[in-house]
């Protein structure tokens, strides 16, 4: 069973930071997660909020700052991150706004056919179904993650539609029935959040293929 590291390693270093990547890398996950948004000059961001206010000393949009200001309150590009894992573990890329899709499909080609970097070491995800029929119309390569927060069956489905490599449930939807089956269509099971390890150990006992957590030495 896989151990991906959400938003790095959230519960020990603040979240979608480089520290945070690294700390999930020392703790020798198999994966991170990670959310995208755009900045004001068109770069791609790791942030979850659409503001900066939570997780910065600043407040306003992400995308009325550029990648360069960002960057000062901590907020780091997507390429510094794939830079900084360095193929060490694979890397979830949630995709927060529609508009990232043809970016993000952009810039896992670059290390791809540039860096030599594989296909597999990424899986794109996100909520916006739309969003990752748009990564699939541009790429046929990439593995795409069915997020769902509320419906299984219709993930399932959506998944064999866009031909996607995983479905990504929130983890309270799971039963070994349901796990079964999306597995025998071939579709990994990476459901989210799991923090406690009382849940870890329910998770666990249901067969997934992985688990997105905070805290990645619980596992
Ligand atoms: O990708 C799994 C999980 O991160 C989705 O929810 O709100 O934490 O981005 P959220
Ligand atoms: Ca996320």
């Amino acid at each position: 069973m896989q151990t991906i590291g959400h938003r790095g390693a959230k519960g020990h270093v603040a979240e979608n930071t480089l520290a945070s990547f690294q700390k999930a890398t020392e703790l020798n996950v198999d994966g991170i997660e990670l959310d995208v948004h755009l900045s004001l000059d068109g770069k791609l961001v790791v942030i979850h909020d659409e503001t900066i206010d939570r997780t910065t000393s600043g407040s306003g949009f992400v995308k009325d700052y550029t990648a360069k200001e960002l960057s000062v309150l901590g907020i780091p590009s997507l390429e510094s991150v794939f830079d900084l894992v360095n193929r060490s573990c694979f890397i979830n890329v949630e995709l927060k706004t529609y508009e990232s899709a043809d970016k993000v499909v952009e810039l896992i080609k670059h290390f791809v056919l540039e860096k030599h970097w594989n296909y597999t070491d990424f899986i794109v995800s996100s909520f916006d179904w739309n969003a990752l029929q748009q990564v699939r119309f541009l790429n046929d390569n990439i593995q795409i993650g069915v997020l769902t927060s509320t419906d299984v069956s219709l993930a399932m489905a959506f998944a064999k539609f866009i031909k996607a490599y995983s479905v990504h449930p929130y983890y309270h939807l799971l039963t070994v029935e349901n796990v079964a089956q999306i597995q025998s269509k071939n579709f990994k099971v990476y459901p989210w959040t799991i923090n406690e390890p009382e849940d870890i150990t329910f998770v666990q006992s249901l067969g997934v293929d992985g688990i997105i957590t905070d805290f990645p030495d619980r596992l």
